[in-house]
């Protein structure tokens, strides 16, 4: 059984989520073109093609949509294409475009075929929105002039460009933006071999000493995410260097990793708090996202966003429409007795 009650207010070391120190590490890591980027073997595939096409006719990338959880590498995606198409890339977020003369004067400032990414655009404001609609389809931008019974609108064209959304929730785009999109890609969760891979080669790159094993087992705990992965790297040298010999190694990993609080599936204090919940609280489920969220002081979407897509890839999780569920897997990973009835629980 382990234990979670005294971790509950610890930040969490397996979040997704970026943060500055993630942003320096990943631009001295993030890999330059498609051939060097690891894993998402279709997407690449997909858009290799594309990029192609579009150099052989002279034209702009038709406009790109990529989903799925974050940490995955859909920010390193864009500039990748950026780079193979041999154009300029210009980075913002949906809440940061807060007016729709902000989004003009980032679309006024674009050159021929230049890559436009808008990350967690499904915050964009509706105004904003309404602006982007002609934009992404007929290259031209309105502009309301003054006010009341005098406005006027007048109609701007624009650069060819391509606009490279991102977002970890594509069913909350709305249905006129999702169609502008001529390329839709899903990002999925990468493999313990692909994260092993990711792990070595940002070793390397940082010049931090590392056997297979040592970055098998940093990958094996990063719950499918780079961006994790590279974060336990970091903090795992650090074992490495005051405990050890600098060199990370499988044994150094494993009890660095153990101090974290993460275990050997990467499960953390919020996955297992969650999980125990559903299994003390609620016999197992289903339950309410709200309920679940309001039961263990997290935020819906955190769990949504983050602990699910985990936990559903290890088939610890069951979602259906009345509620969230543990799975007998779940069961057992933490300790406890399964029992089919859903009856009272043995620890
Ligand atoms: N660093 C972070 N993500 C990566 C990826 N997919 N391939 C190579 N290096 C990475």
């Amino acid at each position: 059984m382990i234990k979670t009650g005294d971790m509950e207010f610890a930040p969490r070391m397996i979040s997704p989520e970026n943060t500055s120190e993630d942003n320096d590490i990943e631009v001295t890591l993030r890999p330059q073109t498609l051939h060097e980027y690891i894993g998402q073997d279709k997407v690449k595939e997909n858009l290799a093609i594309y990029i192609k096409a579009a150099k052989l006719r002279g034209e702009p990338l038709d406009h790109v949509l990529l989903y799925g959880p974050p940490g995955l590498g859909k920010t390193t995606l864009s500039a990748i294409i950026a780079h193979e198409l041999g154009v300029n890339l210009r980075i913002t977020t949906g809440p940061a475009i807060e007016k729709p003369g902000d989004l003009v004067s980032l679309l006024t400032s674009l050159s021929d075929n230049d890559v436009l990414f808008i990350d967690e655009i499904h915050r964009l404001s509706r105004a904003v929105e309404e602006i982007l609609y002609p934009a992404l389809e007929d290259r031209v931008i309105d502009i309301i002039i003054g006010k009341g019974p005098s406005a006027r609108s007048i109609r701007m064209d624009l650069k060819p460009f391509t606009l490279i959304g991102a977002t970890t929730r594509a069913g909350q785009l709305s249905a006129p933006l999702r169609d502008r999109f001529g390329v839709i890609q899903r990002l999925e969760l990468y493999s313990k071999e692909q994260l092993t891979d990711i792990v070595r080669r940002s070793a390397m790159i940082l010049g931090i000493p590392c056997t297979l094993d040592g970055a098998a087992e940093v990958a094996g705990r990063a719950r499918g995410t780079p961006r994790i992965a590279n974060r336990l790297l970091k903090r795992v040298r650090d074992f490495a260097d005051v405990m050890g010999n600098g060199e990370i190694n499988q044994q150094i990993a494993s009890v660095a990793l153990s101090k974290l609080e993460i275990d050997e599936l990467g499960l953390d204090s919020l996955d297992r708090r969650m999980l125990e919940m559903i299994i003390r609280g609620y016999g197992g489920g289903p339950v309410g996202l709200e309920t679940l969220a309001s039961a263990i002081g997290e935020e819906a979407v955190t769990i949504e966003d983050v602990c699910e897509p985990f936990l559903m890839q290890l088939g610890f999780l069951g979602r259906t429409p009345r509620g969230r569920c543990a799975t007998k897997l779940a069961y057992e990973h933490l300790g406890f007795k399964f029992q089919d009835d859903n009856g009272q629980l043995a620890l």
